[in-house]
């Protein structure tokens, strides 16, 4: 059987089978579903065996285990590493979802669920692009895959695990799908991501909380103080004021600017998607550019003092929040985390005390586009979609391309079928069945693309 028709004939069960991968809540940040995460890798392992892999392994970590697997056809081919992850984010707050999380549903053509798309969605489609090929008897290169269980936390024991099977990972080229594309009619490949560092404040003020109204105007309100250092870390260009921050930010030219510029954005369909009335930013710098080479900081998440039903006439002891600052190429995710801290105690007042807890961090990426890889990707688009795919930046983080690169030397090649509008992270994720069936096709065609031009 023909490649493409083996994959229409078997569509109704390429998509079942992701339905039932859903349905298991991987949830890496949450103990409670230790169980499941650990079923994810089960399912995944039998997933990739009844593929027709050589060699599967469920290789356990200080953390989830990571799922490794090969089929190696011919030593003079080419080898794609496949990576993934099978971790999804938390599926809070789940009173705004219209259907349940983990009980996937099919509306309009698209799967709704909690890594739909991010990246359960887009990971299976590497082992349905695998099944297809070993059962037409067309496997062009080697493959292997690594599938992780801790990106949405950080990817802490990856690290360990690359070093430590550097023979084992050998290969030409990484591939991953876990980005976006610009739309349905404009195919792009990712060929840049952002890094990020991530940090949680602490500021206290007095030993207790105290009454209002019998301390409040004579004693620091760390939530008020918070707020205020909180403003003033970036100025009214839309600036961040973090000194140093900017110091090694790399500097695209007039022409990459054009470029990217280029590349088709309907400002107002953006607006009306968010129900916005107007963007917000550096001034200066297009939405485009915003998201794509610029760094921010943004503040994720702010609580503390009384926050139950009704008033409670309190000055609280102690106000928290947790600001992600998300990084481009040539700035370093410690040193940005060490000026961060350091200015952030530098502006507390006297009447506070603060502390900042780093979290997780990571470099960005550029990745190039003169590569076979690249080339092979151009042309696995053009001939499934009809179109030249064009290179943009996406404003997410994948810090292991990094990692990739320094420890295997290594490229990525990001080929994403995603698009912003999926939810990721959000409410009601979900992933357009289109893009997972012709995703799968071009995924077959990047392989054979790869293997005819190396
Ligand atoms: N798949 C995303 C990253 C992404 C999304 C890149 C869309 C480009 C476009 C990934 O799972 C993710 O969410 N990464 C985290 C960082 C990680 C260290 C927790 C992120 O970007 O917040
Ligand atoms: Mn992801
Ligand atoms: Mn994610």
């Amino acid at each position: 059987m023909e490649l493409k028709t083996y994959i229409e004939t078997h569509r109704e069960r390429f998509i079942n089978e992701l339905l039932e991968l859903l349905k298991i809540p991987s949830v890496s940040a949450d103990r409670k579903f230790e169980a499941d995460v650990l079923k994810t890798a089960q399912y995944l392992h039998d997933s990739l065996e009844k593929a027709g892999v050589d060699q599967v392994e469920i290789c356990p970590t200080a953390g989830y285990p990571i799922i490794y697997a090969q089929k190696i056809i011919d030593d003079s081919l080419p080898t794609v590493l496949v990576y993934g992850h099978y971790d999804v984010q938390p599926a809070d707050p789940y009173e705004l979802w219209d259907s349940p999380p983990f009980e996937p549903v099919i509306k309009d053509e698209k799967i709704y669920a909690r890594g739909a798309c991010d990246d359960k969605g887009q990971m299976y489609m590497h082992i349905k692009a695998f099944e297809a090929m070993v059962a037409t008897d067309s496997l062009y290169c080697n493959v292997k895959f690594m599938i992780e269980g801790e990106e949405e936390v950080g990817s802490n024991n990856l690290d360990t695990f690359v070093k430590a099977n550097k023979e084992r990972l050998g290969a030409d080229v990484i591939l991953i799908s876990d980005t976006s594309m610009i739309s349905l009619d404009t195919p792009s490949i990712t060929v840049g991501l952002r890094g990020l560092s991530y940090v949680q404040v602490e500021v206290t003020g007095p030993n207790r909380d105290l009454h209002s109204g019998v301390y409040g105007g004579a004693v620091a309100n760390p939530i008020n103080t918070l707020c205020a250092m909180i403003a003033s870390l970036h100025d009214d260009k839309g600036a961040i004021t973090v000194p140093g921050f900017y110091d090694n930010v790399a500097e695209l030219s007039a022409e990459e600017r054009e470029a990217l510029n280029r590349a088709p954005f309907d400002i107002d369909e953006y607006k009306k998607d968010l129900d916005i009335d107007d963007v917000s930013g550096e001034e200066g710098y297009t939405t485009v550019e915003r998201t794509g080479i610029r760094p921010t900081l943004d503040v994720n998440g702010i609580w503390g003092g009384y926050t139950g039903e009704g008033a409670k006439t309190v000055l609280p002891s102690k106000a928290y929040a947790k600001i992600s600052m998300r990084l481009v190429p040539n700035q370093n995710s410690d040193r940005i985390t060490d000026l961060f801290q350091k200015h952030f105690e530098a502006i507390a007042p006297k009447s506070v005390k603060v502390k900042v807890m780093p979290f997780h961090g990571g470099e960005a990426a550029v990745t190039p586009t003169t590569s076979t890889a690249y080339a092979a990707a151009s042309a696995a688009f053009e001939e499934a979609w009809g179109v030249l795919p064009i290179p943009t930046r996406d404003g997410g983080s994948i810090p292991i391309v990094a990692l990739f690169k320094e420890e295997l030397g290594l490229d990525t090649l990001l080929m994403g079928f995603g698009l912003d509008s999926d939810a990721i992270h959000s409410p009601n994720e979900h992933y357009g069945i289109f893009n997972y069936m012709k995703g799968i096709e071009t995924i077959t065609l990047f392989h054979k693309h790869y293997k005819s031009q190396m």
